[in-house]
């Protein structure tokens, strides 16, 4: 039988935020923000161990309690200069340690994704645990969308009909990730990756709290939410 696996590439500087510290340890309701996707991921009963992939360099892992993870919960100090690059050291390293099998399936999420609910989490595992490919969590565009020249100005609008805000987890099995990351280079995504293959991830419907948190407006958006699901 296959097993689910989550992979946190935390291994990024989050230059977007302006921040020294960075972003996965910026403080989110007294928390770092990582803890909160860990969290998510550590409840569900479907999830065998979480990876966290950390900069070689990381000095703040230790700074807080990660114990509430217990065993379930497993760091490698191996991230790469880009995301797909922490992603491939993470799988590389696992099955090294015996911790992965080929079959097994890995969910790749943010550390910057910390409003991810469990209902979609077990919603995009059930819905892909026997597809030939896999997929990920994502949302229909819902804004009318303007390409725009070099100044700033509408070279024309998009077509919105059938595009979609890809977000994560991304949920592939371990060998055909490892394959699809070892083929691509500049890629945002996992789901790129595959695609490069010639093959069709599967788009799962989620919503827009699980959004990224990129600039420091994005904090305080992500602290309200998870403060009302604290207090409903
Ligand atoms: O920078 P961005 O928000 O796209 O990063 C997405 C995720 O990839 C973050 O969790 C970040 O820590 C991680 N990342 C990484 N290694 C890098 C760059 C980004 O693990 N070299």
């Amino acid at each position: 039988m296959s097993k689910f696996f989550a992979l946190i590439p935390a291994a990024g500087s989050g230059s977007r935020m302006g921040s020294e510290l960075p972003k996965q340890y910026l403080s989110l309701n007294g928390k770092p923000m990582i803890y909160h996707a860990i969290n998510t991921l550590y409840q569900s009963q479907l999830i065998t161990s979480i990876f966290v992939v950390l900069a070689p360099s990381d000095n703040d892992w230790l700074k807080y309690d990660w114990s509430k993870f217990s065993e379930k919960l497993i760091v490698f100090l191996c991230g790469g200069t880009t995301r797909a690059d922490s992603v491939l050291n993470g799988l590389t390293t696992a099955k090294k340690r015996n911790l992965l099998d080929a079959s097994d399936w890995i969910l790749v999420h943010d550390a910057a994704r910390p409003c991810l609910t469990s209902i979609r989490l077990e919603k995009l595992i059930n819905d892909l645990a026997d597809d030939e490919v896999g997929g990920l969590l994502a949302v229909p565009v819902a804004d009318t969308l303007k390409r725009s020249n070099t100044k700033d100005r509408i070279a024309h609008t998009e077509s919105r009909e059938n595009l979609w805000q890809a977000q994560t987890p991304q949920m592939f099995r371990c060998a055909l990730l490892t394959h699809a990351l070892h083929n691509t280079m500049n890629i945002t995504d996992d789901a790129s990756a595959v695609e490069a293959l010639g093959l069709q991830p599967k788009l799962v419907l989620s919503d827009a709290y699980n959004f990224k948190v990129t600039y420091p407006q994005d904090l305080a958006l992500a602290e309200l939410i998870i403060q009302k699901r604290n207090n409903p």
